[in-house]
């Protein structure tokens, strides 16, 4: 499949996904969110892929945010479709079922601060800076930034960012949470599939299920939450990754995980 504004590349059982318009800072128009669409239902079906990184093309920029050419004409039922249509495109990449890693190497604002969140794990480049300046354009973020960065951070310190639509360093967002790591720029890349690669030599089916348990228990009362894990508990005891985990640690050897 061949996208005009995203580069897809395959590395053994990882899959880089690099949003490609380095013009305008990778911001994402209507286009870039179908293809990003696109790109995400081929990778969660394909099972050879067991680790996603995201990133962005050129050292400057990660995604500077929606397109803001786009959103100057739109009206108030339009605005609403246009959210939700990245809204779903991120869900999509949030329920993909495998680890998807942002790798942060420059601005992450607006809509890319939420792309960046939609990850399972973020690493940043030192250089990175995140934000949601949509209040500085009159809006609101629209791409589940309200939500997730408030899950993410915290009440308080989610209205400090979305009110004053101020930019923080990396080392700022790796306090308050907003991501997992910090690494120089030039070693981001090779961290990030580092860490993939990690993440893609466990058993799938364990992964996604602890992907889908802390997704939707995080939404959830504590027992409905703890009622999920237990029948995910029960699906994983099922599998043949599990006979071969538990028998390779008595037979004290690493287990070699097939997917089943
Ligand atoms: N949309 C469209 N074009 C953008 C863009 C965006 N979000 N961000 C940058 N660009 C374009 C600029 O217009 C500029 O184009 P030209 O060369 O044709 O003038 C080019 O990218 C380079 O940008 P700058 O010259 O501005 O670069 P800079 O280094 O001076 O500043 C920046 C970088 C601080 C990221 C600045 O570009 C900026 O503030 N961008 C907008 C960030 C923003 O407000 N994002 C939120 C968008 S709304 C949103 O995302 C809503 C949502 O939740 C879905």
């Amino acid at each position: 499949m061949s996208f005009d504004n995203l580069l897809l590349e395959r590395d053994g059982a990882v899959a880089v996904l690099a949003i490609n318009r380095p013009k305008v800072l990778n911001a994402l128009n209507t286009q870039t969110i179908r293809e990003l669409r696109e790109a995400v239902l081929e990778l969660a079906h394909d099972a050879s892929v067991r680790a996603v990184i995201v990133t962005g093309v050129g050292e400057k920029s990660f995604v500077a945010g929606a397109d803001i050419n786009e959103l100057t004409a739109l009206r108030a039922i339009e605005g609403q479709e246009y959210a939700r249509r990245g809204q779903n495109v991120l869900d999509a990449i949030e329920g993909m079922g495998k680890p998807v890693i942002a790798a942060v190497n420059g601005y992450a604002l607006g809509g890319g601060c939420e792309l960046a969140m939609a990850c399972t794990l973020r690493v940043a480049a030192d250089s990175a800076t995140f934000g949601q300046p949509e209040i500085d354009l009159g809006l609101i973020p629209g791409y589940g930034g309200t939500q997730r960065l408030t899950r993410l951070v915290g009440k308080g310190v989610a209205l400090d960012l979305l009110l004053t639509g101020r930019r923080i360093t990396a080392a700022e967002a790796l306090r308050i949470g907003l991501v997992n790591r910090v690494v120089p720029s030039v070693d981001l890349m090779r961290e990030s599939k580092q860490w993939a690669e990690t993440l893609a030599a466990k058993a799938p089916i364990a992964v996604r299920c602890i992907l889908e348990s802390v997704h939707h228990g995080t939404l959830l009362p504590h027992a409905e939450g703890q009622r999920i894990e237990a029948a995910l508990f029960g699906l994983a005891t099922s599998t043949d990754d599990r006979r071969e985990g538990t028998t390779a640690f008595l037979e004290k050897r690493k287990a070699q995980f097939t997917g089943q």
